[in-house]
């Protein structure tokens, strides 16, 4: 398992309108330790403990005794967003989809073996820790600093609690917390990547089911993703074999006419080749 820390003059919070606090869950003194060092490292403000937060705060990166979760700061009905690779119906003890015939598995081409993906848009992490499960290396890149101190959060408790077996994913994922066209900028040449796998913010739909909490915190957290035309044509330039692009169902391809589709029940993957071979 590895993790770089955030270059702090490109991975800087990019948000929407939230507005993020560290909080500690108690006034325990390690966790307050733990979350003043947070707060000083991802340059957030600290809000003392829970109860004493003003009003001037959106969300809560919240550090308790067992994790790092994000919280709604006004409405604690809402329960927290953290990351847990491992319990859950997507949890790798439960998983039960590692077959390498479902749509994200064909759209990445793993029928040729494994690959290399750079995941740009890491978000929560659950396709990058999808995709090192069903055999990839993953470079997951991140550019929102409290998902990526989430998804760092995940990654160790998943290391710490987890077998032999899930060691053996988180190995092959590396996160690093940038912008991906930057991070790829520099990839050109013997250390491109096959795969680059873009999944951004989903476009609003003005009739549809509201959303899962995680994306409706992400959205509040990072915004729109209204740039990701320009990763996609970032990472057309660097994948040495595919990007993939993961839309919902109703909405357009991001670049016109990729070069196959592969329908899933909710998304699809639109992949756009880069090499000779056309994709499988
Ligand atoms: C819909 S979420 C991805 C969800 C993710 N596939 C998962 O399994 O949890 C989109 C994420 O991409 C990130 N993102 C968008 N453009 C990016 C870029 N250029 N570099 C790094 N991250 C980016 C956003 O900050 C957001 O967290």
């Amino acid at each position: 398992m590895k993790s770089r820390s955030p270059n702090p003059s490109t991975a800087n919070q990019r948000c929407g309108a939230a507005r993020v606090s560290v909080v500690a869950d108690s006034d325990d003194r390690v966790l307050c330790a733990r979350a003043e060092a947070l707060a000083e490292k991802l340059g957030l403000p600290l809000a003392g403990t829970d109860t004493g937060v003003s009003g001037a705060t959106d969300l809560l990166l919240a550090v308790t005794e067992e994790r790092l979760e994000l919280r709604d700061a006004r409405r604690s009905v809402v329960g927290p967003v953290f990351v847990d690779f491992l319990h859950g119906p997507s949890g790798f003890r439960r998983r039960s989809d590692l077959s390498r015939r479902q749509p994200i598995a064909t759209a990445i081409g793993l029928r040729r073996g494994p690959v290399a993906v750079f995941d740009a848009t890491a978000g929560l992490a659950r396709d990058s820790f999808l995709l090192a499960s069903l055999g990839c290396t993953v470079v997951a890149v991140e550019r929102s600093t409290v998902l990526g101190a989430l998804i760092r959060d995940g990654m160790s408790r998943a290391d710490a609690e987890g077998s032999a077996a899930v060691s053996t994913v988180l190995d092959r994922l590396t996160l690093v917390v940038d912008d991906a066209r930057v991070v790829l900028g520099r990839l050109a040449g013997p250390a491109a990547p096959d795969v680059v796998y873009i999944d951004p913010m989903y476009p609003p739909r003005k009739k549809t089911a509201l959303p899962k909490k995680e994306m409706r915190f992400c959205r509040r957290l990072v915004g729109d993703d209204g740039d990701s035309a320009d990763l996609l044509a970032v990472a057309r330039r660097v994948a040495t074999r595919r990007v993939v692009v993961k839309r919902p169902r109703y909405a357009p391809p991001l670049a016109p006419n990729p070069t196959v589709r592969f329908e899933g029940k909710q998304v699809r993957y639109d992949v756009y080749s880069t090499s000779v071979r056309s994709p499988d």
